[in-house]
């Protein structure tokens, strides 16, 4: 399955925080905010990804990651010109894609709970059109909403409605079958002008190919778009790391435990950093793998 990460947008909600450099760059607590959705797309074993973003922050982005070799990934990039909306993405990512099998997420979406690794993986197994995740929130009526029947079968889609008809917010995380592209090709823009990644899912629903996944109460979603929620991520990260002595997001460590490097490569990146107790912990990480929990237990937790 190949990944894609749209980190292009205005972020005006993040103003002035914004005005220089990209959102997905700005700190949720300890690291750039785009490392949580990579993490993501990383313990659902993709590691061909595909970073869409503003033209001007191509360079940043680069300079970051950079082919995703260190991390035993394939990163590419690609300008999205305007912010056409989230499922334009599909459009600029089609040659990436390449009719395969993909992972769309939003690049300022924090997830982190127990046993997520797996659900991931359980889910793009039975891929057989899209995959929404389902998200139990106090406030739908902010978020895409999901209405499912009483066996989990999903009903319909609404976005940000008045009167919403369940408490599940569909999540910026999206599982799509190869047919993807063609369908993003003949969306039409919506009356705010977007292409609106909720017509892909009605799409998928309309032909009945559209499942939802309830996240469950042990998972944790957040989205960063504005200072509150950005300042409420952070101390989330925080109080969860300082609490565990682990790290969220932490992109190193997941690429070792997924198999993408070995703990030597993993040691090495940490060393880069060893200044800081970020690096500290990604050598700690690599020193101690073998020690303790087995790997695939540690995983689910990540
Ligand atoms: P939003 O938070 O909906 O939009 P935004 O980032 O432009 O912020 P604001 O509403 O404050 O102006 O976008 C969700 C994610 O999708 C975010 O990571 C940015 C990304 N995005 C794109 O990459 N391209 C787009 O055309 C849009 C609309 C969003």
């Amino acid at each position: 399955m190949k990944g894609v990460i749209l980190a292009g947008g205005n972020g005006t909600r993040l103003q002035p925080l914004t005005f220089v450099g990209s959102k997905q760059l700005v700190p949720v607590y300890d690291k750039p905010m785009i490392y949580y959705p990579l993490s993501v797309l990383m313990l659902a074993g993709v590691d061909e990804i595909l970073i869409v973003c503003r033209p001007s922050e191509l360079s940043l982005f680069r300079e970051l990651f950079g082919d995703g070799k260190k991390l035993g990934l394939r990163i590419d990039y690609a300008a999205q010109q305007e912010p056409r909306g989230i499922a334009d993405a599909l459009n600029v990512g089609a040659d990436h894609i390449r009719g395969e099998e993909c992972a769309l997420i939003l690049g300022d979406n924090l997830f982190h709970g127990a046993n997520l690794p797996s659900t991931l993986r359980r889910s793009a197994r039975k891929l057989r059109g899209c995959v929404l995740f389902g998200h139990q929130v106090a406030d739908p009526e902010h978020f895409g909403v999901a209405e499912v029947d009483k066996r989990g079968g999903l009903v319909s889609i609404e976005e940000k409605p008045r009167h919403p008809r369940s408490n599940l917010a569909i999540p910026g995380l999206y599982f799509f079958d190869g047919g993807v592209a063609d369908i993003a090709k003949e969306l039409r823009p919506s009356a705010r002008g977007e292409l609106e990644i909720t017509d892909v899912l009605r799409a998928y629903l309309e032909e009945d190919r559209a499942d939802l996944v309830w996240l469950g109460r042990g998972v944790t979603w957040l989205d960063t778009g504005t200072h509150e929620t950005l300042l409420d991520a952070g101390r989330f990260v925080r109080d969860v790391q300082h609490r565990q002595g682990t790290r969220l997001g932490c992109v190193e460590e997941i690429a070792m435990y997924m198999g993408f490097i070995g703990t030597d490569d993993c040691y090495a990146l940490g060393a880069e950093m060893g200044n800081s107790p970020y690096g500290h912990y990604v050598m700690e990480r690599a020193r101690s793998f073998d020690v303790g929990m087995p790997p695939t237990d540690f995983l689910e937790s990540m």
